[in-house]
Parts: structure tokens; sequence; C-alpha cells
């Protein structure tokens, strides 16, 4: 069996979301501190709904097709329904991670998380 799914060599290959987005409502950043690799998640958030998210991560191809598959999955969500994001989930719709590179689809739930959490922070002192 090849080490890789269809899905993730073509997310690695073809990785959507890439980019910044300048003016985000969240941004969240996490890294392993074992493999080196570090990922960045940027949000556009209107009436808490996810309309836009980018992802820059300098990392291993499961870290590649994770943020890519992740960004797809939150994309048009709303906030408390992208909250509930888990790596599993991230790693199911890539049809299945080697399971010593689960480690890569879980900071695609971080960087989430993190994102999710700024631009909480960031509006609730708005008030
Ligand atoms: Fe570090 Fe994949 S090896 S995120």
């Amino acid at each position: 069996m090849a080490l890789y799914s269809d899905k993730v060599m073509d997310h690695f290959l073809k990785p959507r979301n890439v980019g910044v987005i300048e003016d985000a409502d969240g941004i969240g950043e996490v890294g392993n501190a074992r493999c080196g690799d570090i990922m960045k998640i940027y949000l556009k958030i209107d009436d808490d709904i996810i309309t836009d998210v980018k992802f820059e991560t300098f990392g291993c191809a499961s870290a590649i097709a994770s943020s890519s598959m992740a960004t797809e999955l939150i994309k048009g969500q709303k906030v408390e329904d992208a909250m509930a994001l888990t790596n599993k989930a991230v790693a199911e719709a890539l049809d299945g991670l080697p399971d010593y590179k689960m480690h890569c689809s879980v900071l695609a739930e971080e960087a989430i998380q993190k994102a999710l959490e700024d631009y909480q922070s960031k509006k609730s002192q708005e008030k």
C-alpha cells in the first residue's frame, strides 16, 4: 500500500487556501517542537461565520495536506462548529494518515483553535 492516500497527495501537491489574510480577524500559530514544523492559520469572520481562511505551513507533506484539508473543512462554517473540528476528522477527510504522521494533523486542529480563540478575545475586547 502507498504510504499516502491519493487525497493526501492531492492536497500536498495542490494545497488549497495557501496565503495570508492581511486584515485577518483571528490568527493562530503553532509549532511542533520535535519536528520543528510550523503552521499559521488566518481567519476572516463575519457574523460568526468563517468567510475566508488561509494558511502558511512550513512542514512535511502531511502537515501541508492537513492544513489544506482543514481550511476546506471550516470555510463557510460557524465559529462554534469550527471549534469542534478534531485532527481525527481532518485525517479521515484525507482518507487516513500513517500512525506516525497523525501528529501533523494535530497541528491543524491546534492552529485553528488558536486562531478562533484569537478572534474571540479580540471580539470581547471590542465590547
Ligand atoms: Fe512535523 Fe509532520 S513531521 S508536522
